[in-house]
């Protein structure tokens, strides 16, 4: 039986770029699915589907398109557009990438629901909610924050505490305030839908399918399982129903038959696992649901520890209630941390992955080192600069690629790159023994033990080194009548680096592809372990697989950005730090001009932002929007003058093009100090005239 593979990492929330921790997951994830897809059943090929898709809906990302202006769709499609170059960079190898908001989730999870509620697992019920008095709409979890209802740790989000793991509502929270007024919040009443989590039915399927085991072995890493035992209780007491439903404004999937209500974003996020593969079946034209309702189809989901409730309880009940296929696991791993500190929110690890490959670091070398790191275990990983720099160098250079250099040179120089592998017993038995811990190794991998895995190999590449030191291949090589032992041991040691990279392959993908080409070999498969290099197989010339890390090059990674250099002198008060300085030159880039302000208008559904016509002494007005709307009344601002950048690049808005910027003042904290101030120029400037 060929096995069947649909394999998944966490959707992103769409409201950003990648961070290390993403990258991490998908080092993980793509590390599995590139050993799968290795693999042969029967001499068939398995077959592995493994995708991903933008997180977009939900209120976070409905606020920051607000703010930026422009609409949900186009901010989450500005932030897919950057998604390629971290995956290409560090080549992850999904076969998808989707969104949530595409039409297939939309479907998708429009007919789970309806499933659930035809099932009986639909309750609605009115709630009263925190609603914020001052921005007039329900404040979503996530911009509510008080103290947690468990452990009583300040300035928690309104879902879930991020201290000790708690889930619970956002009423619960002691001493609430809205994040974005800062106004306590009021209790209003709405009605909202729930899923029936605490349905005997529900209650039981769950504490099988998360305490249960699959063949004999719980089904869920011990950790996790405590975990969900936790949540579960005793006899499942601990499960409330989820409170399924958000009312508009909402950027998020209308919910059939309730106008004004839609799918809280969690309900349809893990759908969107579905949803990326049924839209990447449509493209290559296979059969999404004969794939699904396949009793062999196997569905794992890799995630982070922090989203393991969603996963081992939402998300298999949603499915099970609704006539679904049920995931066969979750893989849930540690966090990333950096020198052993925690990744900031707003400020990241201080790793930026764009900048590891901008300064040109191989990206081999950080999925080695976050591999050698992994074990099955909810663990964190560290980031360690002298630790990396030292098991790059050490092992990955040192032992394993230095074996290929101390012989494919001679191979191609002496023996026009001829190997000869007609063996004496002792060589053979070298190769049999590094051969024989093939199923070792690949245990590992399929454990999600790369570490194990890894050490393994790394005493493997000992042991060859070994064999270099004891056979001196620059030693024979003074000696023409050591010829043939040079040649025997030059091959054979090629050999037991064409298997090392095999093991290796699933890690190194990038670097055993150039091994192909210097061994001119296809793309090697796991079973190719045990298909030696033909006697008289030609290979090419060497060429050096892979520079050593350089400690400069870490130093250039976690060299603060200048504009959060710590200031030379502590600042009094609260000002902004300055940013990084300019030449002149790049000052001129910027072409200021005074402005004179023909019309200024409200703009029908923005709440902050004002509409100004602007006359720079050309001969048709410019149409610039500016978010001054809390600070200005339109009819102040006619006939004033004040300053515009004039030649950035127009931007298409929500409600129209922009075709510049005013220029205006704000304090560092604006909630501290909340207040704009656009620039008036001194009486005498007239529209047009340039600003240097
Ligand atoms: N959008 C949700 C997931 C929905 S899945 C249906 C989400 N997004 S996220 O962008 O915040 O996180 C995506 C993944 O990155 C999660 O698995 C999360 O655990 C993981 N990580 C976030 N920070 C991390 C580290 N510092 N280290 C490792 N993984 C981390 O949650
Ligand atoms: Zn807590």
């Amino acid at each position: 039986m060929t096995r069947k593979l649909f394999v998944t990492t966490a959707l992103p929330y769409a409201n950003g770029p990648f961070h290390i921790g993403h990258i991490m997951e998908y080092i993980q994830a793509d590390i599995w699915v590139r050993f799968q897809r290795m693999q042969q059943d029967n001499d068939q090929q398995r077959e592995v589907h493994f995708v991903c898709a933008d997180d977009a809906h939900g209120a976070p990302i409905m606020i920051a398109a607000e703010k930026a202006g422009v609409t949900p769709q186009d901010f989450v499609a500005g932030i897919a557009a950057g998604r390629k170059q971290y995956l290409d960079g560090f080549s992850i190898s999904f076969d998808n990438w989707h969104s949530t908001d595409g039409p297939e989730n939309h479907e998708l999870s429009k007919t789970i629901y309806r499933n659930l509620k035809s099932a009986g697992f639909i309750a609605s019920k009115t709630i009263e909610q925190f609603y914020d008095p001052v921005k007039n709409m329900f404040l979503p979890d996530r911009y509510i924050k008080g103290a947690c209802p468990k452990c009583g740790a300040p300035d928690q989000y309104g879902d879930a505490c991020e201290a000790c793991s708690a889930v619970y509502a956002p009423t619960e929270l002691k001493n609430p305030y809205s994040t974005l007024t800062g106004a306590t919040p009021v209790m209003k009443t709405s009605e909202h839908f729930f899923f029936k989590l605490s349905d005997p039915q529900c209650v039981d399927f769950l504490r099988n399918w998360a305490l249960g085991d699959v063949d004999g072995v719980p089904r869920l890493q011990p950790e996790v399982a405590n975990k969900a035992r936790e949540w579960l209780g005793e006899d499942g007491e601990g499960l409330g129903d989820w409170d399924i439903s958000r009312d508009a404004p909402y950027f998020g999937i209308e919910i059939p038959d309730a106008p004004g209500k839609y799918f809280y974003v969690w309900l349809d996020a893990p759908v969107g696992y579905l949803a990326s593969l049924k839209n990447y079946f449509g493209k290559i034209g296979r059969d999404y649901d004969a794939f699904m309702q396949d009793p062999n189809t196997e569905q794992y989901h890799f995630i982070g520890k922090d989203i393991i409730y969603f996963h081992t309880l939402f998300w298999p009940a949603m499915l099970k209630f609704s006539g679904m296929r049920v995931p066969n696991n979750v893989f849930v791993h540690g966090f990333i941390t950096v020198s052993g500190e925690k990744m900031s929110k707003s400020r990241g690890t201080g790793i930026s992955p764009l900048r590891y490959l901008d300064i040109g670091m191989n990206p081999e070398w950080l999925r080695y080192y976050i591999a050698a790191k992994l074990n099955s275990h909810v663990e964190d990983v560290d980031f360690n600069p002298e630790d990396f720099i030292a098991r790059v160098n050490a092992d990955l250079v040192g032992k394993y690629v230095n074996i290929a250099s101390r012989s494919a040179g001679f191979i191609a120089k002496r023996f026009g790159g001829k190997v000869s592998t007609n063996f004496a017993p002792e060589n053979e038995g070298f190769l049999d023994n590094l051969r024989s811990v093939s199923n070792e190794i690949a245990q590992d991998y399929e454990a999600r033990e790369y570490g194990r895995a890894l050490r393994t190999i790394m005493h493997q590449a000992d042991i060859i080194n070994a064999y270099v030191d004891q056979h001196k291949p620059w030693v024979l090589a003074k000696d023409p009548a050591s010829e043939p032992a040079l040649h025997e041991v030059c091959s054979c040691l090629l050999e037991a680096f064409r298997i090392l990279t095999i093991y290796l392959k699933p890690v190194l993908p990038t670097l055993a592809q150039q091994v192909e080409a210097l061994l001119n070999l296809p793309a090697m498969q796991w079973a190719d372990i045990n298909k030696p290099l033909p006697n008289g197989h030609i290979v090419n010339a060497y060429s050096h697989l892979m520079q050593r890390v350089e400690p400069k090059m870490l130093d250039a990674l976690f060299e603060p950005p200048a504009a959060e250099a710590p200031a030379a002198a502590p600042a009094a008060n609260d000002i902004e730090d300055i940013a990084p300085e300019i030449t002149i030159d790049d000052f001129s880039k910027v072409d200021l001009r005074i402005a004179k302000i023909l019309n200024c208008e409200l703009v029908e559904g923005s709440d902050r932002l004002l509409r100004l016509t602007l006359d720079i002494g050309e001969a048709k007005p410019r149409n610039v929007f500016a978010g001054i709307k809390s600070a200005y009344k339109p009819e102040d601002l006619i006939g004033k003058l004040t300053v515009m950048v004039a030649n950035l690049a127009p931007r298409k808005m929500k409600f129209g093009m922009s075709e510049g910027m005013v220029l205006a003042a704000s304090a560092k904290d604006e909630k501290a100090k909340p207040g704009i101030y656009i620039l008036n120029p001194w009486p005498g400037a007239e529209p047009g005239m340039r600003i240097r």
